[in-house]
């Protein structure tokens, strides 16, 4: 893996996966997702709560993941510990309210190395693959050229990916369990529950009547 040591932080991953059971896209409570902190599963159909924020408010996923507590207080060390706050300070933010780390890469804020020594390069491929089978979202467009800026074609292929455009079948439900894109997207890359529109960014054309 060709992953600096910026990209370890928010997982979400258990919370995924209860948000995986929602992906029912049915009756929707616009409130119920501020409740889906962790011991608290949401109630169901909560998967249009991924709507942008607007309240000057820390963005309801960046609340969830401060309230998740990973660190034990009692420690007495805990307060040597850098605030994820202070370590990002310099970098841009998402809707979120997390890193946007394509940004920062592409800002030059950070310049993360291809290998131990800092010596290799990293072979780009700017190829972007759009993917249709999306129902009523807008289509999916992966970015070959993001990725291969801090990945290996070997992260990739030819597991879980055959580099063959439309020969993996991927749904969401599987990305929130944790396979194909969300091998990566919710643990180590963005949110996936909070970021529809980063990955299905393609609008569908208007159908005619
Ligand atoms: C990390 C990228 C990514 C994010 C973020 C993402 N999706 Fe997807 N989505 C995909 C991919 C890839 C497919 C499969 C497309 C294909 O095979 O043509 C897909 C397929 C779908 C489908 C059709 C297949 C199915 O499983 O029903 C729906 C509906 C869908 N996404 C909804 C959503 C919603 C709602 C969100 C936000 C809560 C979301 N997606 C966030 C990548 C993403
Ligand atoms: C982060 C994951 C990821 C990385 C890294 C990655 N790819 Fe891919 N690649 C994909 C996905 C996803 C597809 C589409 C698969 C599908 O539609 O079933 C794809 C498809 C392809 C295709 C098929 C294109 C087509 O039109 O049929 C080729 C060729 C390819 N990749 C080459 C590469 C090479 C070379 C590298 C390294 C420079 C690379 N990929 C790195 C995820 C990746
Ligand atoms: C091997 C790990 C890995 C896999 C698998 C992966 N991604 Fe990513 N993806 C990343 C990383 C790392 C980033 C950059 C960090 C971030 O933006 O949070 C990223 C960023 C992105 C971006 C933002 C691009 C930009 O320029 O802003 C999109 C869109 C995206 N991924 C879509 C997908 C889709 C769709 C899939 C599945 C078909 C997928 N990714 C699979 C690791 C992965």
């Amino acid at each position: 893996m060709a992953f600096s040591k910026h990209h370890t932080r928010h997982s979400l991953s258990s919370l995924g996966r209860i948000l995986a059971l929602i992906l029912l896209f049915s009756i929707f409570d616009a409130g119920a997702f501020l409740r889906a902190v962790p011991g608290a599963a949401p109630p169901a159909g909560s998967a249009a709560a991924a709507a942008p924020d607007s309240s000057p408010e820390p963005h309801q996923a960046r609340r969830a993941i401060d309230r998740q507590a990973i660190h034990d207080p009692e420690n007495p060390d805990f307060a040597r510990l850098q605030s994820v706050d202070e370590a990002t300070r310099r970098l841009p933010y998402d809707a979120n309210g997390f890193p946007d780390w394509m940004r920062a890469l592409r800002e030059g804020r950070i310049d993360p190395r291809s290998d131990i020594q800092g010596k290799g390069g990293m072979e780009i491929l700017d190829l972007d693959i759009v993917m249709k089978n999306t129902r009523e979202m807008p289509y999916v467009k992966f970015p070959h050229l993001s990725h291969t800026m801090w990945l290996a074609c070997s992260n990739c292929h030819p597991a879980p990916f055959k580099a063959k455009a439309g020969s993996t079948e991927i749904r969401m439900a599987d990305i929130f369990r944790g396979n194909a894109c969300g091998m990566c997207h919710d643990r180590v890359a963005f949110i996936t529950f909070f970021s529809c529109s980063r990955c299905h960014s393609v609008p569908q054309p208007v159908r005619q009547p």
